[in-house]
């Protein structure tokens, strides 16, 4: 359990624990461009992208922020930040780009380049081997709704653990396995963009066991010392009301968005009251013997990426699906409403409030002791401009980052075993079906020029990680 270290500098403040980590994170389809550099293969992003409609305005991510030919420039401003830790996703076509079979000795050395910059630095690594960009030729395949995709996964875990474990001490296996199987495979406004139910529960149970293969691929490759990680978005889930009903549709959500993916991977078996809502859609019968104990291969930490709670209730008569989009909630769809919840907004239209964060972090206090716990995503988009002076204020970014410290702080002081923080992002870059129109970084990126330019809040964090704490 970390302790706040009560001799930390930020006395007129709030002082984190020593030894806490700061940091960034990326991703690599959202920062990298090069997309068909050195036999890289298009991943599903790629494809989605570029299918008209998908993607707001068209965008796509064959340059975004031109990472691949800027890194030098990126590890200097994360040098400037401060930052003990980076965050930086693997991209699987870049490495694999067939998603099976030897790797790419160019795609490797690109990461061996960012992790010998970082190390220079005095940064720490922290590789996110999934974050979304399967190969499209294992798409091809079936997707992560087909067994093979976990096994191809496991396979290449061994390989990027051979080529960087002796340099890179902090592993993640999946980002956000929640996303990329629900919106991908059920609401479909992510890539690969299909709409089918099962095929969505399918790809759930292939991410938990894909986790345990490749973290027991990851253990068979690395040093002793080497922190093997899952990244959740947990969703912070409030009632709209005490009743029965409110609290039942609660407890579905709460099914299949955040215990799906938990249970498997902490106690080795599925909730039974996911088995019981998912009936009409799904037997489960493609969950295999053996595959529920090899998803819960131990792990050091779990990630958290936390942005907003959501607030659920009961469906009501009237209000249904029928006219509805696809939605992500397989099995609950019919039972639950997702309503906005109050307060102001940031750019995404997403609620500010910062003690979601704080109740999550102490139901997983409660739930998971001894699992250590890092924020591996907390950020917010606004509206930032470059003004004529060529500065960039963003008191908004500022206001919610400082928020939702207090709130991991409270959440430490409460008994929370927390061990670091990563904002999202360390550059503006590609938001996925938002295209490039929301601006999540510390640092401003001209798409145009591909000009950087530190935020006030870059500024303000960095002050932050040097006295390891709030200012008041
Ligand atoms: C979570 C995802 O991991 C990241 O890729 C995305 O950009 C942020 N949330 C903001 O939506």
């Amino acid at each position: 359990m970390t302790t706040l270290d009560a001799s930390a500098p930020a006395k007129a403040g709030l002082a984190f624990p020593s030894g806490f980590r700061w940091g960034t994170a990326t991703a690599a389809y959202q920062i990298e461009g090069g997309a068909a550099l050195y036999g890289r293969t298009p991943s599903i992003w790629d494809t989605f992208s570029h299918t008209p409609g998908k993607v707001l305005h068209g965008d796509t991510g064959d340059t975004a922020a031109d990472h691949y030919h800027r890194m030098d420039e990126d590890v200097e401003l994360l040098r400037r930040l401060g930052v003990s830790d980076y965050r930086f996703s693997v991209a699987w076509p870049r490495v694999q780009p067939t998603g099976r079979g030897p790797g790419s000795r160019s795609g490797l050395d690109f990461y061996r380049r960012l992790v010998d910059a970082l190390l220079d630095a005095g940064i720490r690594p922290v590789a996110t081997l999934y974050h979304w960009d399967l190969p499209q030729e294992l798409e091809d395949r079936g997707g992560w709704p087909v067994r093979e995709t976990a096994e191809r996964f496991a396979e290449y875990a061994g390989l990027v653990a051979g080529a960087l474990g002796d340099r890179v001490a902090g592993w993640t296996t999946f980002n956000e396995p929640w996303c990329a199987a629900f919106l991908g495979y059920a609401s479909g406004v992510h890539a690969p963009g299909r709409s089918e139910p099962e095929a969505a529960l399918r790809a759930a149970h292939h991410f938990n066991l894909a986790h345990g293969l490749g973290t027991a691929a990851l253990r068979a490759v690395l040093p002793a010392r080497a922190e093997v990680s899952l990244t959740l978005n947990l969703h912070a889930l409030r009632p709209l009301t005490g009743r029965a009903a409110d609290l039942d549709a609660v407890r579905r959500v709460d099914a299949v968005g955040n215990r799906i993916f938990l249970d498997p991977v902490f106690h080795g078996r599925l909730p039974d009251d996911l088995v019981r809502d998912t009936a009409g859609v799904t037997d489960w019968s493609f969950v295999r013997a053996g595959d529920l104990a090899a998803a819960a291969e131990p792990i050091d930490w779990l990630g958290i990426n936390y942005y907003s709670p959501t607030v659920v209730a009961a469906a009501e008569p009237g209000y249904g699906p029928a006219a509805a989009a696809p939605s992500p909630w397989v099995g609950a769809e019919e039972h639950v409403r997702i309503l906005p919840a109050p307060g102001p907004r940031t750019a995404m239209d997403w609620p500010v409030d910062a003690g979601g964060l704080h109740e999550l972090l102490v139901r997983l206090r409660d739930e998971l002791p001894g699992v250590p716990l890092m924020i591996t995503e907390n950020g917010a988009a606004y509206g930032d401009y470059a003004d004529p002076e060529g500065d960039v204020h963003d008191p908004d970014r500022i206001g919610y980052l400082h928020g939702h410290l207090a709130s991991v702080h409270r959440a430490i002081e409460d008994g929370a075993d927390v061990r670091g923080y990563f904002v999202w992002s360390l550059l503006d870059n590609f938001e996925w079906a938002y295209g490039y129109s929301k601006r999540f970084g510390l640092v401003h990126v001209d798409f145009a020029t591909q000009r950087r330019t530190p935020k006030d809040s870059a500024r303000w964090y960095a002050e932050v990680i040097a006295r390891n704490g709030l200012p008041a």
